[in-house]
């Protein structure tokens, strides 16, 4: 009717339907394709919630079996994606990499961008599935100064990323059945939160028909800023500031409180949840089992705790309903598995992977029109242009 309203970070506008991802911010209720992410965590595979939030349902054992081999079946990159890797500075952000192979993928399989058939859409799928966390595990070990391997076939996914990440030159790599089940219910908590920045930058991508690879790409950028999955590093970046500081958490509750300084407290708050978020309850219960059965003793921990008591006793923080967010604990966790700090949010994408998939997938098959908000225009009116030696 061409009357245009002006929602800023879209907080009350709806971008699309979605069949994939039930959240009740008000009740802290997180529920994939309509199970319970307590339940998925618990009792599910990463695999199978992948599929599930893809394709719609829970796989039974011959759809999980075909989706795994197709997976492996595409999990080898082009040689050449080394030479990329090879001419970044080793001071480059993880994500900044991850981003940018991801775009490139798109180079060596140009087939990835058809998606005329729903054939061409798996393929497209498999696809990255296979190739994503080779490019996530090559990251991190071009930065250690480690060969860029390839995991096995006779692994399974999780399992396969644990090996391709940490095994050591010469060293046959033992999985720690606790550290894969860390991984698996971390990478499941990650894996979809509806229509957030990333989620939508990938819709809002796609919907210009770009491909699958340039679309997650987009995402992979969005996820990679503090206020969003970048707030995994963050928050234990302040964790340890905290710590180097002498513990003192009362200034820095001060300085998150202070409307002059800039400082948040990371890892609090969140558009939706205005109640406990239902991840952080499962990811703090998993800290504290983690780091007790890895026998690992972090005093950061602590910290985190004392932090998350203080604010959510505090008058400002319980005004304005801001409590611990999936991003609180789960640094705590990748920590005591070995994983470098600025890789956390690179694990994050590798969670939320499957999400952005079957978001992606959904706006095509659903046929939604090209994304393009409207303004209000506030410049200046019509004026004269001014030669450059009047100005
Ligand atoms: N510390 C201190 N004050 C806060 C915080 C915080 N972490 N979060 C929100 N507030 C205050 C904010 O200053 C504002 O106060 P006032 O009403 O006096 O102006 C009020 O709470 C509402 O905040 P908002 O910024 O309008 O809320 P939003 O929905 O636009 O932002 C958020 C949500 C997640 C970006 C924000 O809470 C934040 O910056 N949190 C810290 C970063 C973080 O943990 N991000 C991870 C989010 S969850 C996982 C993910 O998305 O990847």
């Amino acid at each position: 009717n061409g009357v245009i309203t002006i929602d800023p970070g879209y907080k009350n506008t709806g971008s699309c339907e979605s069949a994939i991802t039930f959240l009740d911010g008000e009740k802290g209720i997180l529920r994939y394709r309509g199970f319970a992410i307590e339940e998925l965590a618990e009792k599910a595979d990463f695999l199978e919630v992948a599929f599930a939030l893809i394709f719609g349902n829970l796989p039974n054992k011959v759809q999980l079996d075909k989706f795994h081999s197709d997976i492996k079946a595409q999990s080898l990159v082009d040689d050449d994606i080394k030479k990329i890797i090879d001419a970044f500075p080793k001071t480059a952000h993880p994500m900044g990499v991850l981003s940018s192979l991801t775009s490139a993928l798109t180079a060596f399989n140009p087939s990835s961008v058809n998606v005329d058939s729903e054939e061409d859409m798996y393929n497209s799928v498999v696809k990255i599935m296979g190739k994503f966390p080779v490019l996530v595990a090559w990251t991190m070990r071009k930065k250690q100064g480690l060969p860029l391997n390839y995991g096995s076939k006779s692994l399974g996914y999780v399992e396969n990323i644990l090996k391709m990440m940490f095994e050591q030159p010469n060293e046959d790599y033992v999985i720690n059945p606790i550290v894969k089940n860390a991984l698996d219910k971390l990478l499941i908590l990650h894996a979809d939160h509806e229509q957030n920045c990333s989620t939508s930058t990938v819709r809002i991508a796609g919907s210009s028909h770009v491909g699958l690879f340039s679309s997650l790409s987009a995402g992979i950028s969005a996820l990679w800023g503090p206020l969003h999955g970048g707030a995994n590093q963050a928050v234990l970046e302040m964790l340890e500031a905290i710590q180097a500081d002498g513990g003192d958490t009362d200034k820095y509750m001060a300085k998150a409180k202070d409307k002059e300084d800039p400082f948040r407290l990371m890892g609090f708050g969140h558009r939706v949840y205005k109640n406990f978020d239902p991840r952080a309850k499962i990811i703090k219960k998993a800290a504290d089992e983690v780091l007790n059965d890895l026998g690992v003793e972090d005093p950061i921990l602590e910290i985190a705790k004392a932090l998350e008591k203080e604010a959510l006793n505090d008058p400002y923080f319980v005004e304005r309903k801001l409590y611990p967010n999936v991003d609180f604990y789960s640094g705590i966790i990748y920590r005591a598995m070995g994983i470098p700090v600025d890789m956390f949010t690179v694990m994050f994408a590798l969670g939320r992977l499957p999400g952005w998939i079957a978001q992606w997938r959904e706006m095509r098959l659903n046929k939604e029109p090209i994304g393009r908000p409207r303004q209000i225009y506030v410049g200046e009116t019509e004026r004269g242009f001014i030669e450059l030696e009047k100005r």
